[in-house]
């Protein structure tokens, strides 16, 4: 499963023992931090007698602190957060640096030369965010836009894309308004509920199919395994299989891991559940095939669109809770969600636990089937009442509550709303992907459920 010799800087080539010794000679206490420097990992060819090699360390010896066989949760904890090894610090370092001074020419140590091709505290996140997905690779972006534009690179220009048909506004504005011009074209099929629909589009130009499930904002949910068999017998642009990429970002891995399900690329934005606490702006994806891991690692160097140390530890750190979070997350939705369903004056419910009723959600049994936690993300539109409409109430709504932020963004742990036809998805507007701009979507955050529903009720009663 997880290949910890991917991870981190280019493997170090021709060192020899000691390089240090040879341009330094220190005395007293920086003498032993040299030498305490000089069995760090990566730093002489011989392994330092106390530490277990085979487990968790990789060829250069980075030490990432990983055992696959560990279940999500202890993943989450101890996934690339092994102690620091020159202090035994718990949290991971900070390596704030832009470049790493070299033992010698074209003998960078430990395999680090700049910080944009690789840095540690990076380098740790790219290990652990591969780890929870169970997959050989991970990378790291500047945002979940910037992963999406690296994966959508590996298209070039006359081949195509195929998207599921709800999705982030971000991720339409990319490919109409960027990659369209750069000869990538996209079309766009609702693959949650017609299972034809792919069948009928693939063609020997289609280089990426591309989901997003549960699905932004309309929490759709679509049918991975059933996607990767037809993408799997399909010979697309290249004379190649398509490549099959998701977009996990609502899911998390805690509650899906679409490489075992046969996606090649699995993607987030960091900024949301990965995070978790609306503090920073991050991407990361994760796969175990070795020609897209090289493509978008080189990628990855070559646009440059990297997160700073800083917010890899912000994200690490979030990782750290995930599993639990997820799971309150999870719970307060289904309470709200079921608070919700017992309105006359709610139209329409979008939320994959709800599994029976007028709000039933039509892919529920594939929902349980495919994901371990419903997820914390509901949309829901307002029936018109007392003379307002449905868009007009669902502002009111919006501006009426007390806990929930009306703020764009999701996953954190504060409960947020907003309206995607004005906010996050204005960039759909006039299109197939159009929203009704009556529909509310909330963030469920991991506040006292009984506070949320009442937040909840008393918004919805004054809008
Ligand atoms: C499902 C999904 N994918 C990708 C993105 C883009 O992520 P970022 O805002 O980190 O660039 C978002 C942002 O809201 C999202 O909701």
């Amino acid at each position: 499963m997880f290949d910890a010799g991917r991870i981190g800087g280019r493997r170090a080539e021709g060192r020899g023992g000691g390089p240090l010794a040879a341009i330094v000679r220190p005395t007293g206490f920086v003498a032993e931090q040299v030498r305490r420097w000089a069995i760090l990992p990566g730093m002489t060819d011989q392994a330092p007698p106390d530490r277990d090699t085979d487990r968790d360390t990789d060829p250069d010896g980075h030490h990432l602190g990983i055992d696959p066989s560990w279940r999500p949760a202890t993943l989450a904890v101890h996934g690339g957060m092994a102690p620091d090894e020159l202090t035994g610090a718990v949290a991971p370092p900070i390596y704030q640096t832009s470049t790493f001074m070299q033992d010698a020419v074209g003998q960078p140590r430990g395999g680090w030369e700049y910080a944009r091709t690789g840095n540690p505290t990076r380098a740790r996140l790219e290990a652990s965010v591969a780890a929870l997905e169970g997959a050989a690779h991970g990378l790291a972006f500047a945002s979940g836009s910037a992963t999406t534009a690296a994966i959508a690179a590996l298209a070039l220009p006359g081949e195509e894309v195929l998207l599921s048909d709800d999705l982030y506004g971000g991720t339409f504005r990319l490919f109409e308004r960027v990659l369209r011009d750069m000869g990538v074209t996209a079309r766009y099929l609702d693959m949650a509920a017609d299972d034809s629909a792919l069948a009928k589009a693939l063609t020997d130009r289609t280089r990426l199919v591309w989901l997003e499930t549960p699905s932004n904002p309309h929490l759709e949910i679509i049918d991975i395994a059933a996607v990767a068999a037809q993408v799997g017998r399909h010979v697309g642009a290249r004379g190649e299989r398509p490549i099959l990429v998701c977009d996990n970002t609502f899911a998390s891995p805690m509650s899906q891991q679409p490489l075992g399900l046969g996606a090649d690329i699995v993607f987030h934005s960091a900024t949301k559940y990965l995070a978790g606490h609306s503090d920073t702006i991050c991407g990361a994806l994760a796969t175990s095939r070795d020609d897209l891991f090289e493509r978008l690692k080189f990628l990855q160097n070559a646009i440059g669109a990297v997160p700073g140390p800083f917010d890899c530890f912000l994200v690490l750190r979030g990782i750290r809770t995930l599993e639990l979070r997820v799971e309150r997350h999870s719970a307060n939705a289904m309470a709200v969600a079921q608070a919700l369903t017992a309105r006359d004056d709610v139209a329409v419910l979008n939320y994959p636990g709800v599994v029976d009723g007028r709000h039933a959600h039509p892919q529920a049994a594939l929902a349980a089937r495919q994901m371990r936690h419903s997820g914390g993300m509901i949309s829901f539109e307002p029936a018109a009442r007392d003379g307002r409409s449905p868009e007009e109430r669902a502002r009111r709504f919006c501006e009426g509550t007390r806990i929930f932020a009306l703020a764009e963004s999701l996953g954190g742990v504060e409960s947020l709303l907003e309206v995607p036809a004005t906010m996050t998805h204005g960039a759909v507007a006039g299109s197939q992907l159009d929203v009704s701009p009556a529909l509310v979507r909330l963030s469920v955050g991991i506040e006292d459920p009984a506070d949320l529903i009442a937040d909840v009720l008393q918004a919805l009663d004054r809008a």
